[in-house]
């Protein structure tokens, strides 16, 4: 049977992280995966995640299924962190929100209940997107269409097209965006872009799915949120995926959630209900352990307080780490200009140089760059910025 499978190519972000471990050199510079790292180049458990552990270890009784929508007190409180305490659309009963095994689970989730809502809605995603979007969400059966997100000239947002293109889409349809932190340009809509988006979405009738997989790491937990509220507050309909991975740090631990928001309570439940019949034929149930950590750190006034210094934190050495590298690099023998680097928001940002810049970079000096040029800003540190600076400065002479 298997002798008529032909090897796959490697996943462009993880087949690159796996050829970074093998590289045995100890200058090697990892900005590929898009995955936190301190100034020490780690990784680490963050403190309130830590105490929720220790908590958790001594409060859990059992390990007996947990049911196939998670955990129901995680699931109010993402419902509460995404779209804030006081938000119309939590009393409303209109939102249904159930755990989900990371944004990617999510993401999958999301796309099954729309394919069984409407098969012949068009997905549009901008291009580019983060690079398994489109395996992921296509792979549900999604006829894909794109439309312009970002300039290579300009590096900003290429909005006037945007707006032009998803002017012509059909109601119906749905218009998959990030809710902050664009991966993998990091370029984010303004709130005013935001708001014109939500206008044409009521207009052309179209239904918005938001990936947020980075709050917390643009400008901030409430400020990041800014477009998901407002399509919450304005729009009848509206999906979003989001993903604890980044935020809590719990990649591994598979953390995340797919929300619904529907015309009325009634229709969120058959909707929650169908997102539970799609979750059981794919995985049964979620992976708990990391919910209820954020459950425990959500819920207890001190440690919230701590997990958002500790992601304030995050935020604010992802962006000195914008400033240093494109003030580090900006002075070059090839005039690029690198000043994008430091209006843009969260962990990336195309670095936008030739392809033969990037294999130089990796086979010389151990730089590991997604071909997109898309670098991770978190894997910059003090003691790393000055060989990166200098070996990109040498390639492009
Ligand atoms: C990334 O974009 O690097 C991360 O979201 C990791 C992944 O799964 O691709």
């Amino acid at each position: 049977m298997f002798e008529s499978l032909k090897p796959v190519v490697a996943d462009p972000i993880l087949g690159l992280m796996a050829a970074f471990r093998e590289d045995p050199r100890e200058t090697k510079i990892d900005l590929g995966v898009g995955v936190y790292m301190n100034d020490r180049g780690q990784t680490p458990v963050m403190d309130s995640v830590k105490r929720a552990e220790a908590k958790l270890a001594e409060l859990e009784k059992t390990k007996s299924y947990q049911g196939i929508a998670g955990d129901a007190e995680y699931n109010s409180r993402m419902l509460q962190l995404m779209f804030g305490q006081d938000h119309a659309v939590l009393a409303s009963g209109r939102a249904k929100s159930l755990q989900a095994p990371g944004g990617s689970g999510a993401l999958r989730v999301g796309a099954e209940v729309i394919r069984r809502a409407r098969p012949e809605a068009k997905l549009w995603v901008g291009t580019p997107t983060w690079p398994n979007h489109i395996p992921l969400l296509g792979s549900a059966g999604f006829e894909i269409a794109e439309y312009p997100y970002y300039d290579t000239a300009t590096r900003e947002v290429n909005i006037d097209l945007m707006l032009e293109t998803l002017r012509r889409v059909p109601a119906g349809d749905v218009v998959l965006l990030h809710g902050c932190c664009h991966n993998p340009t990091g370029a984010d809509l303004s709130n005013e872009q935001w708001d014109q988006i939500t206008e044409i979405a009521l207009e052309r009738g179209f239904v918005p799915f938001i990936d947020t997989a980075y709050q917390g790491l643009g400008d901030g937990l409430d400020e990041d949120a800014y477009g998901m509220r407002l399509m919450a507050e304005k729009l009848p309909e509206l999906v979003v995926a989001s993903s604890c991975s980044k935020n809590f740090g719990l990649y591994r631990e598979r953390t995340g959630s797919i929300t619904f928001i529907t015309q009325t309570p009634e229709q969120a439940a058959i909707v929650g209900g169908q997102a539970m019949a799609v979750a059981r034929q794919m995985y049964s149930m979620p992976p708990a352990h990391g919910a209820l950590l954020v459950s425990l750190i959500l819920g207890d006034e001190a440690l919230c307080k701590d997990w958002k210094a500790e992601l304030e934190e995050v935020r604010l050495r992802i962006k000195a780490m914008r400033t240093l590298l494109a003030d580090s690099i900006q002075d070059n023998a090839a005039g690029l200009d690198f000043s994008h680097i430091k209006r843009q928001n969260g962990m990336f940002s195309f670095l936008g140089i030739a392809p033969e810049h990037l294999t130089r970079l990796r086979e010389e000096f151990g730089i590991y760059i997604v071909s997109s040029t898309r670098i991770n800003l978190a894997g910059i540190n003090s003691s790393n910025i000055a060989y990166l600076a200098e070996s990109i400065r040498t390639v492009l002479k």
